[in-house]
């Protein structure tokens, strides 16, 4: 098994499964044009995160980590019309990208996308109560996983969920002697998750389009 073989089942199962519209194309060609990193979520793995937001009836999202806006959109797709995604991006740029793809998607109008670093913007949402929230993803800064978890359980809704992404690094997740911030953030988390009496969770490995990688996912029991 290789990578040729991960990406074509990614193909296979995107053009059946998660086909892409013009604006799911004109968000990615746009976020290339202006020189953002490839790194959004895959079109299986952006219609993974539609079908959770919609199996926990989600109204309230929000997102570390906007880019391009890819995956915001996946996710403010199943929101209802009085639903509401709050995105949070540390770059401008980025943010500006995002914002013109999410409108482009018919979305805008659901879609909050805030500016800075997510850690100071956390206050921002506390003071004006924006929560609680029925799904929260986190996709940004790795090393500050566990920060944003914890935030996240105390406003996620009970039944809501939390979903992590990018945290099995090709297997570096199982070494403790790793001493990439990234790697030890997805490891702290994991404690976390493990250590939270509020949430029962689990992480899946993954291989696709990405390489190979994986999630997590907290299901907030209480
Ligand atoms: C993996 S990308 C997000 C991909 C996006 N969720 C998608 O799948 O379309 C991670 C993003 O987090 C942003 N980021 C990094 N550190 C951040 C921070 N401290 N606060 C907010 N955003 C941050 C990066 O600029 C980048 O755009």
């Amino acid at each position: 098994m290789n990578q040729d073989r991960w990406s074509a089942v990614d193909r296979y199962v995107t053009e059946l499964l998660a086909p892409h519209d013009e604006a799911l194309d004109a968000a990615l060609e746009e976020s290339e044009r202006a020189g953002l990193p490839v790194i959004q979520v895959s079109p299986p793995q952006g219609k993974l995160l539609g079908i959770l937001a919609a199996a926990v009836g989600a109204r309230k999202i929000l997102e570390f980590g906007t880019l391009g806006g890819y995956s915001t959109i996946w996710l403010a797709r199943v929101l209802p019309e009085d639903g509401r995604a709050v995105t949070l991006e540390v770059d401008p740029g980025y943010a500006a990208v995002a914002r013109q793809n999410i409108d482009r998607a018919g979305v805008g109008g659901l879609v909050d996308v805030r500016i800075g670093p997510a850690l100071d913007l956390l206050a921002e949402l506390d003071d004006e109560r924006v929560g609680p929230f029925d799904l929260v993803f986190i996709d940004a800064d790795k090393a500050n996983s566990p920060a944003y978890f914890s935030w996240a359980v105390d406003h996620t809704r009970q039944g809501g969920l939390i979903v992590a992404d990018n945290v099995v690094r090709d297997g570096a997740l199982a070494d403790a002697e790793d001493d990439d911030a990234a790697v030890q953030g997805q490891r702290t988390l994991h404690e976390l998750m493990a250590a939270e009496s509020r949430v029962s969770a689990t992480t899946i490995q993954t291989v696709g389009s990405k390489g190979y990688d994986g999630f997590s996912i907290a299901l907030v029991t209480a």
